[in-house]
């Protein structure tokens, strides 16, 4: 899987440093050559040797390793390497990262390293929450590290919140996607100065201050086209509903939660667009009046009965203003899959409409592989085999980038 992928794994030192050993055997078992670099304190909670075992290669504590191979031992870490993860990444450790420091071996390679960087916190949930962690955090997702958030439970003190590592195959699961991104990220610029709108994720209407409607849309396939987006050099801008992925690297996010508050915000950025794709699975029906306080349960209400009202079609409200931008809608379909795409690529006056059949186990909801037809407004039909959603979001963009060279 991971075949000539060069990973540096940092090893921070707080209590869930041993799980690292796990994910250093799962890279390595996939083909990947890891080099575990540790901090002085995370060499006091796992043994060197038992990653040195794992991953078949010596392992680096101290900065200042001689011997045969060894050149500036940060230097030679951080080049040509793939991905560079630190799990799990104590509070001090991201202080240091976000302040530029580089006074060990980790943090030396840190700063020498160019290479997609994936960072997992686990500590106390008091210092995770404080101020000055969660500043440094954002801080490294402004540079774009990925930032895996902390799960909630019982923690090494005792106490109980957030701040645990997450399962391991949670993170096995996330370095996979990263590790598959760098394969998949195209180096040609074609969208460096466009700008290029994208929805994901699904939409919820509220019952009450309590409950909602929504559906079962993941979000994974906008993510996925507003990350490609800005792998070509766009300037991207996602529209968000909620969703429990991270917004990728040099994207700008802009969460909602409501089929009206995902249309202002469409709208808003509209006209200064290029590209528009409308990825997100917007709820068709709204509440008529959601009730203020937490509906309950009384002898007499059996039955509860809900007025819904249509919400605005976003897409359909873009086409009706069109003019220079390329419009992208998208049909989740059970059935009649080509009829009802067709249908909504005319009625909502997009360019290109991206149809896949929500039935399939392996091209619906919630799972990351697609399987995508892209029917164009001059006719045309395309139909993609089953593949990652990183590359189905590759050939939307390439649709895309085709019908811009055909309009400008
Ligand atoms: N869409 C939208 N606003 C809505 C509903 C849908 O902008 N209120 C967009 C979606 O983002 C998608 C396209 O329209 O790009 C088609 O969405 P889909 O849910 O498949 O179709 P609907 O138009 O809602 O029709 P139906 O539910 O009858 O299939």
């Amino acid at each position: 899987m991971f075949a000539n992928k060069k990973i540096v794994l940092g090893i921070s030192g707080g209590i869930a440093a041993y799980k690292a050993a796990d994910i250093v055997s799962w890279l390595t078992k996939n083909g990947a050559e890891v080099h575990c670099v540790l901090t002085e304190a995370a060499s006091e909670f796992v043994s060197p040797l038992v990653l040195q075992a794992l991953s078949g290669r010596e392992v680096v504590v101290n900065e200042f390793v001689t011997g045969p191979g060894w050149g500036i031992v940060h230097i030679d870490l951080a080049t040509g390497t793939d991905l560079l993860a630190i799990i799990p990444a104590t509070a001090n450790i991201i202080a240091k990262i976000a302040a530029g420091i580089a006074d060990d071996a980790l943090t030396s390679t840190v700063l020498a390293a160019t290479c997609p960087k994936f960072i997992a916190p686990a500590m106390n949930t008091h210092m995770y929450e404080n101020p000055a962690t969660q500043q440094n955090l954002q801080t490294l997702q402004q540079r774009g590290w990925q930032v895996m958030p902390p799960a909630s439970g019982r923690l090494a003190c005792g106490a109980v919140g957030k701040g645990k590592l997450p399962a391991v195959e949670l993170i096995e699961e996330q370095l996979h996607r990263l590790i598959s991104a760098t394969d998949e990220f195209i180096s040609n610029m074609d969208l460096v100065g466009r700008k290029v709108l994208v929805t994901a994720g699904p939409t919820t209407e509220a019952i009450d201050p309590v409950r909602y409607i929504s559906n079962r849309s993941s979000g994974k396939m906008g993510y996925a086209v507003a990350q490609q987006a800005a792998a070509r050099g766009a300037e991207v801008l996602l529209v968000s509903g909620p969703v429990s992925l991270q917004p990728p690297a040099g994207v700008r996010c802009v969460q909602v939660e409501s089929a009206r508050q995902m249309r202002d915000a469409v709208l808003s950025a509209y006209s200064d667009s290029d590209v528009v794709i409308m990825a997100a699975a917007v709820a068709d029906y709204r509440v008529a009046a959601p009730a203020e306080q937490k509906i309950k349960k009384t002898a007499d209400n059996q039955e509860l009965v809900l007025q819904l009202l249509r919400n605005p079609d976003i897409l359909q409200e873009l086409g009706s203003q069109k003019q220079k931008q390329v419009l992208v809608g998208f049909a989740a379909e059970t059935n009649n899959l080509e009829e009802y795409a067709r249908a909504k690529l005319q009625s909502k006056r997009a360019d290109l409409l991206v149809a896949n059949d929500v039935s399939r186990s392996d091209a619906g909801f919630d799972v990351d592989t697609n399987q995508i037809i892209i029917f164009g407004a001059d006719g045309s039909r395309r139909e993609y085999p089953l593949c990652s959603k990183l590359q189905a979001a590759k050939y939307i963009l390439d649709a895309v980038v085709e019908k811009l060279a055909a309009k400008n």
